[in-house]
Parts: structure tokens; sequence; C-alpha cells
């Protein structure tokens, strides 16, 4: 099955963002990834409402919001406003996630979970059922252009094994460290959804590179 494949806006130009979004736009990209970090959860800090309704003005594909942030769940109709189509919220930053989870989806957004490299998917087996996405961090969150951390891939297959046996429909998303060498391989282990910031943007050719990862499937052995 060819993934869901969700281009990185951190790793764009952001002097030129009209011309990156244009590309995404014009590419064989499903969604836009947009990482939001408030330098607490993570140490950095990226943008904020103003740039995503500017991005969401521009952009024809669904935004795929990714919070890096303490307390998420105060913001979520905000950034229902600010045009998420996804919005996912940090299990480690967010005491009740069924409630936040709920609230997302009552307001017509996919709801997602993301776990930073060292928290353990069976951590998510009550909440399952509720979620339309998990986002396995493949390293550790705040930065593009990082090493994708091996273990991944076994992380993945509980993960897997996990939504089968609880029943839930939500679709595995990786965030990190993902190319053109290891998609195919992700995508065996039952990946949906990449995301990738460098390996677009910094290709020669970032719509080919889309390409190549909605493709990457026919590679598979
Ligand atoms: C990192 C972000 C990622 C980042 C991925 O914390 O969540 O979305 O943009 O960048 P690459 O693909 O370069 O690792
Ligand atoms: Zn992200």
């Amino acid at each position: 099955m060819q993934p869901i494949v969700a281009p990185s806006l951190l790793s764009a130009n952001f002097g030129h963002l009209d011309s990156d979004i244009e590309m995404i736009n014009n590419s064989a990209a499903d969604w836009l990834h947009i990482d939001v970090m408030d330098g607490v959860f993570v140490p950095n800090i990226s943008f904020g409402f103003p740039v995503l309704e500017a991005v969401r003005k521009k952009s024809t594909k669904p935004l795929d919001v990714h919070l890096m942030i303490e307390n998420p769940q105060n913001y979520i109709e905000r950034f229902r406003d600010a045009g998420a189509s996804v919005l996912t919220l940090h299990y480690e930053a967010v005491d009740h996630l069924h409630s936040a989870v709920t609230h997302i989806r009552s307001l017509g957004m996919k709801a997602g979970v993301s776990l930073n490299p060292h928290t353990p998917v069976l951590l998510l087996e009550e909440i399952l059922p509720w979620l339309d996405l998990v986002l396995l961090m493949t390293v550790n969150p705040g930065f593009g252009g990082q090493k994708f951390i091996e273990s991944s891939y076994l992380k993945i297959r509980k993960l897997k094994a996990l939504i089968i046996e609880t029943g839930s429909a939500a679709l595995i998303e990786v965030d990190g460290g993902v190319d053109l060498q290891n998609a195919s391989s992700l995508v065996r282990a039952g990946v949906n959804v990449l995301v990738a910031g460098s390996a677009v943007f910094g290709s020669p050719d970032p719509a080919e590179a889309i390409t190549t990862l909605k493709n990457c499937d026919t590679r598979l052995a």
C-alpha cells in the first residue's frame, strides 16, 4: 500500500515559504506536516498561529499539525480555527488524554497521539480505540535533520500488533530521519504515514523526492 506522505515544513526555506508551499501543492504529497514547538516541551521554538494561518491560506493539502508544546489541551480550538485537519498531541505532555482526544474529534479533526522515543507503545493500549493516528518519534523531537533511531522498527511492529489486538483504526505515522533509503522498510514494518523534512527539502528536486517516497511500496521485496 502506498503511504501517506507528509513533507515537514520545518525544513522549508522560511524566506520563500510561498514557493515551497506551492511546490508541495503541485506534488504527490498528501498532507503538509507542521511542527509547533514551545521551547519548553522541546529545546527549540518554531512558529505559532500567525504562521499557521498564513500557511493555511496557501496550502491545498490538509495540515497535519504536530504539537510539541506543554498543555496542548488549552489550544485545541485555536488550532482548529487556524486550519488543522489532523491534530497530534504528545502523550508525555497531557494528563487527561481521553478528554483531549475526544475534544479534538468533536471539533471535526483527526486526533493523534505522539510518543517520544523512550515512551513504550503499551501505554496507548486503553486510548487506541479513540485515536485516528499514532505518531512515533523516530528521533528526539525538536530538530530536523537528525539520524533515524534504528530500534524504532521494533516499536513500529509492537504498535502494529497492539492496533490489531485492540481493533483500533489508528494509522501509524513516523517522524524523524525518514529518507528515500528507509521509507520502504518502514512501510513494510507497518507504517502508514511518512513525515520527511530534510529528505524532501534537502533534495535537489523536492517534488521528485516526494514522488519517490510515495512510490516506495513498489520497491518492497
Ligand atoms: C522533529 C520534527 C520533525 C522534523 C523531521 O522534532 O517533529 O517533523 O521536521 O525532520 P527530518 O525529516 O529532517 O528528520
Ligand atoms: Zn513533526
